[in-house]
C-alpha cells in the first residue's frame, strides 16, 4: 500500500515551526549515532572529492548526473552541485535518499523535491555545452524520514520532467546490476568535488575500487555491524583510494552496470574503513516495480478513465510542481495499488515553503 508522505511531513514541519526548540532537542537525541564513530554522509559543506582518482572519460560516464540546488545554480551554473546520481532510464535517475535530507533541521526530514534540479551531459560541471536540465516530477523514497544513525534505505528514485533523447551525444542511461557481485570485482566510482590536493575539480573524477560484499565488509573491515542490509562496500582495506563527501548519490559501476550508489563512510580513504554503497541488486525489484507503476500511470492518464485516483490534472491543476500526481488535494490518491507491501513514499510538493534561503550557505561550493 502506498503512503503519501505529504500530509505527515507537513505536520512535522508545522510542529517544527511552532515548537522548534523542544523538537530540536528531541531530534538531536534521536539522531545520535549509535556508534562512537560518526557516520559521514558523502556530501555536506565540504564539497568533497574522489580520493586519488583520475579524470573521468565521457564514454564511461554518460549516465552520471549532478543533483543541484535550484537556487544556487540559478545564480551561477554549476555551483548548486550537492550530489551525484545515475540516469537509469531516459527519464529516471537513481540517487541516495540522504541527498534530500534537510541540512538545517537535520533530523532526517526531507526537503522538497522542487528545491533540486538534475543536470547531465558535461564532465565539467560549470560548462553548459550539451547539458540537459530537468525538474523532478516525482521523488520516490522508502522512508518518510531518513535514519541518520543507520543510513538504511539510502535510495532515491527520481522521475524527471523530460527524457534524454536517445541520440544525445553525451547522455545515456546505464543498466542495473541484478544479482549481487563477488568480493574483488573491480568497479569505478565517479564524482565531482575537490581533489586530495585541495583544489577544486571542476571535472568529473573517477577511481577504481574493488567491491567488498556486505558480509565480507562486516567481518574484514572495522565497520562491522554498521554495514546493514542492502549495503555493499568498496575500496581498499589499506585506504588511499575512495569516494568522499560530495560524491553522494553517485554511481559505483561494475562490469558496465550500476552496482552501487555512494552512501556513507567514516572518514575517506582511511585504512580498514572502505566506502559504503547502497546495493543496487538488493533494490532491483523495487526499482523496476516503481518505474513500471509510473509508466502505467503515464499511459493510463491520457486514457478515458480520467476520474479515479489520478484526478484529471496533468500540469496546471495544482499549483507548483504537483505534476503528474495531479489532483492538488493531498492524499486523494492514497490506496491505489495496495497489496504491494512495499513502503513507497511519494514526495511531492509541500505547500509550506521551506526556509531554503537559510540553508543556502550549507551548499555553496567554496572554490
Ligand atoms: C565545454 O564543453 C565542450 C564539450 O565538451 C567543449 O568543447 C568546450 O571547449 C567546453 N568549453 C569550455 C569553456 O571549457
Ligand atoms: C594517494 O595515493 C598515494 C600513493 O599511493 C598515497 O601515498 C596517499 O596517501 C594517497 N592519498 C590519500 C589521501 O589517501
Amino acid at each position: 500500500m502506498f503512503i503519501r508522505a505529504t500530509s505527515t511531513l507537513q505536520a512535522v514541519l508545522l510542529l517544527l515551526l511552532s515548537s522548534s526548540p523542544l523538537l530540536f532537542g528531541q531530534s538531536a537525541a534521536a539522531s545520535a549515532p549509535r556508534s562512537a564513530l560518526p557516520l559521514r554522509p558523502r556530501f555536506d559543506e565540504d564539497p568533497g572529492r574522489i580520493i586519488n582518482g583520475t579524470l573521468a572519460t565521457m564514454e564511461a560516464t554518460r549516465h552520471q548526473v549532478s543533483l543541484r540546488r535550484r537556487l544556487n545554480d540559478g545564480y551561477f551554473f554549476g555551483t548548486g552541485h550537492i550530489c551525484g546520481g545515475s540516469l537509469i532510464r531516459p527519464n529516471v535517475v537513481l540517487s541516495a535518499a540522504h541527498c534530500f535530507v534537510d541540512q538545517i533541521i537535520y533530523d532526517g526530514t526531507f526537503i522538497s523535491k522542487d528545491d533540486l534540479i538534475v543536470v547531465m551531459g558535461n564532465l565539467d560541471r560549470f560548462n553548459q555545452t550539451n547539458t540537459l536540465v530537468f525538474d523532478i516530477v516525482r521523488l520516490v523514497l522508502q522512508v518518510e524520514k531518513f535514519d541518520l544513525s543507520t543510513y538504511n534505505n539510502d535510495i532515491a528514485l527520481i522521475f524527471l520532467s523530460g527524457s534524454a533523447p536517445t541520440n544525445h551525444p553525451t547522455v545515456r542511461p546505464i543498466p542495473l546490476t541484478e544479482v549481487a557481485l563477488d568480493t574483488g570485482t573491480v568497479c569505478q566510482v565517479t564524482g565531482w568535488g575537490l581533489t586530495e590536493e585541495g583544489y577544486s575539480a571542476d571535472f568529473l573524477m573517477t577511481v577504481d575500487v574493488p567491491l567488498i560484499s556486505g558480509d565480507d565488509c562486516k567481518s574484514t573491515s572495522e565497520l562491522g555491524d554498521l554495514v546493514g542490509p542492502g549495503m555493499v562496500c568498496a575500496g581498499y582495506l589499506e585506504g588511499e583510494r575512495d569516494a568522499c563527501s560530495g560524491d553522494s548519490g553517485g554511481p559505483l559501476v561494475c562490469q558496465s552496470k550500476l552496482a552501487g550508489v555512494v552512501s556513507w563512510g567514516i572518514g575517506c580513504a582511511e585504512p580498514l574503513l572502505p566506502g559504503v554503497y547502497t546495493e543496487v541488486s538488493y533494490y532491483f525489484t523495487w526499482i523496476e516495480e516503481r518505474i513500471a507503476e509510473y509508466e502505467n500511470e503515464q499511459g493510463s492518464g491520457s486514457g478515458e478513465e480520467g476520474s479515479g485516483e489520478e484526478g484529471s490534472g496533468e500540469e496546471g491543476s495544482g499549483e507548483e510542481g504537483s505534476g503528474e500526481e495531479g489532483s492538488g488535494e493531498e492524499g486523494s490518491g492514497s490506496g491505489s495499488g495496495d497489496g504491494d507491501g512495499a513502503n513507497n513514499i511519494f514526495v511531492n510538493s509541500f505547500s509550506i515553503a521551506f526556509p531554503i534561503v537559510v540553508s543556502i550557505t550549507h551548499f555553496v561550493q567554496i572554490n
